[in-house]
């Protein structure tokens, strides 16, 4: 089994993933930080160095990686890896359980306006309602991939131990 954590930018993936990989004892993999060290570069320097097209590609080629390890494993996705190429069916294919970390656009700004500088999407933006109206619209448009998972979870203000908690009811009841 592969369970995958997707949402947008800031949603919590990363952090929610690993507490979810220690529970279900199972192997992690943040699919950013297994293409910064294949690439040996950050994200960000990939995409101001090598543009963000190579970036989606090297995304889908890892994505499809990890995807057919025999190993059952928990990945925490990029906020736009459902989003590009075929990557939402590589996502949907039996054996993988999708999981959306939802969060509304206003808690979102909240937390990425103070951690834009490391996100190439955003870092550009300094006004705060500006971010905001990005992030609704973007937010808006990934929607429609994010909301093709199988367990849609509400983040809101809750804890990542609430959050891990509520994954493991969810993948018992689905079992
Ligand atoms: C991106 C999100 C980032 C990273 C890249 C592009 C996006 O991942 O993959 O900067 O398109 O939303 P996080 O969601 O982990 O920040």
């Amino acid at each position: 089994m592969k369970i995958a954590l997707c949402g947008y930018m800031g949603s919590g993936k990363t952090e929610v993933g690993k507490l979810v990989s220690k529970r279900l004892q199972m192997d992690f993999y943040d699919l950013d930080q297994t293409i910064e060290t294949a690439e040996e570069k950050d994200i960000f320097d990939i995409f101001h160095e090598k543009g963000e097209i190579y970036f989606r590609k090297q995304e889908s080629l890892w994505l499809g990686k990890l995807l057919s390890s025999p190993e059952n494993c928990v990945i925490s996705l990029g906020g736009g890896t459902p989003c590009y190429g075929d990557n939402i069916h590589l996502l949907k294919t039996e054996g993988v359980t999708l999981i959306y970390l939802k969060m509304d656009a206003e808690s979102l700004t909240r937390r990425l306006f103070k951690e834009k500088e490391t996100r190439p999407m955003i870092s550009h933006y300094s006004d705060k309602e500006e971010l905001e109206e990005f992030v609704r619209k973007h937010l808006f448009e990934r929607n429609y991939y994010y909301l093709q998972s199988n367990i849609i979870l509400e983040v809101g203000e809750k804890s990542p131990e609430n959050i891990v908690e509520e994954i493991a009811t969810n993948l018992r009841v689905k079992s």
